[in-house]
């Protein structure tokens, strides 16, 4: 199948059915089932184009998207500016250092500068629960979250649930296992809430200073054993330990973490026969996730998740900018003063 015109790539990717209806994307929260079935589809479309190296769509030409990253990344930020410069933005990627100023005025601050280059659409990355939302309520221009504090990863999330799709087919039934640092994991928080809105059941497994509080009202069963919590599970999500936020006694060692909570070929063998292995990386191999299981294409979805990120950023993009021209209201200016 081969679109030769704008037009018909317009209609192949584009059903009459479906607009997203938000100027911002900072938390799965906000997404119906059917946004994010739709985002799912979406993102398929692209995917399938982006394979087959099919059509000339660019509609970000003329826009630019800003990367606003308070926090080191390299793949998520990789892979924002290509879903970006794939779709022709002019991508401007913005590092900022946070060591010496203060995360709320910094912020804000930012928000006034970045008003003057009139961006588009604002991908930002904060080390501060809440800090997309605060952006988003100070400019005009669409704001996607990239990941704030320990609140949520959008993106994440819905590449997640892209790769479980196209491995198993749905994702409605499936038994979905995080296992590792929930604590301090924004990527477990959104994938929580979107596999439950997909009707997944999802289990947690952690030592018990790695629980939130309450995170059972998030929608999982939480389990303290992982082979335990394995039981049944078609997906194992292993999350780094970030040690770079735990202060003090989270665990003994990095090694008797291994052998209680590492995943690897062996362990897997508690899950069910054909399950897979999933991890949002950066990985710490032989803390979380033994490094040969990393790599083994017949057992983990690794490698897919990376390549599925950028085809989902390409589809979020595409659609919040859709929003946002139909609009059509006076783009990129402060809503508010800013004192
Ligand atoms: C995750 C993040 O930043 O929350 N990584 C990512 O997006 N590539 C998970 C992590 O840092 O462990």
């Amino acid at each position: 199948m081969v679109h030769s015109s704008v037009s018909l790539v317009q209609e192949f990717l584009y059903p009459p059915d479906y607009q997203f209806n938000k100027k911002s994307l900072t938390q799965i929260k906000d997404l119906s089932e059917f946004d994010i079935a739709a985002i799912l589809d979406h993102a398929r479309k692209i995917a399938s184009m982006n394979e087959a190296e099919q059509a000339h769509f660019k509609p970000l030409e003329g826009m630019t998207q800003i990367n606003l990253f308070f926090e080191n990344s390299t793949r998520t930020l990789a892979s924002f500016e290509l879903a970006g410069k794939r779709l022709g933005a002019d991508v401007l990627n913005m590092a900022v250092g946070t060591s010496s100023v203060k995360k709320g005025e910094t912020l804000i601050d930012t928000a006034v500068t970045l008003n003057a280059m009139k961006p588009d659409i604002l991908v930002v990355r904060h080390q501060a629960s809440g800090a997309a939302d605060l952006l988003a309520q100070k400019v005009n221009c669409a704001v996607l979250n990239a990941g704030d504090g320990t609140h949520e990863h959008p993106t994440q999330a819905l590449l997640d649930a892209f790769t479980i799709r196209q491995h198993f087919g749905k994702i409605a039934r499936l038994t979905i296992a995080i296992c590792g640092d929930i604590l301090h994991s924004r990527v477990a928080r959104s994938n929580i809430i979107l596999l439950n809105a997909m009707g997944a059941r999802v289990k947690i497994i952690a030592p018990k200073t790695l629980l939130p509080k309450h995170i059972e009202q998030l929608g999982c069963e939480v389990y303290t054993s992982l082979s335990e919590g394995l039981r049944d599970v078609d997906v194992v999500m292993a999350l780094r330990l970030q040690t770079e936020r735990m202060q003090g006694g989270f665990l003994p060692s990095v090694k008797e973490y291994y052998y209680y909570y590492g995943i690897s070929h062996k362990t897997l063998e508690l899950a069910r026969p054909h399950a897979m292995v999933m991890h949002p990386g950066p990985a710490n191999r032989g803390v979380e996730i033994s490094s040969d299981l990393i790599d083994d294409t017949e057992r983990s979805l690794v490698r897919k998740q990376v390549q599925n990120g950028v085809y989902m950023r390409q589809a979020i993009l595409d659609l919040m900018t859709r929003y946002q021209s139909q609009e059509a209201s006076p783009n990129n200016s402060i809503r508010h003063e800013v004192h």
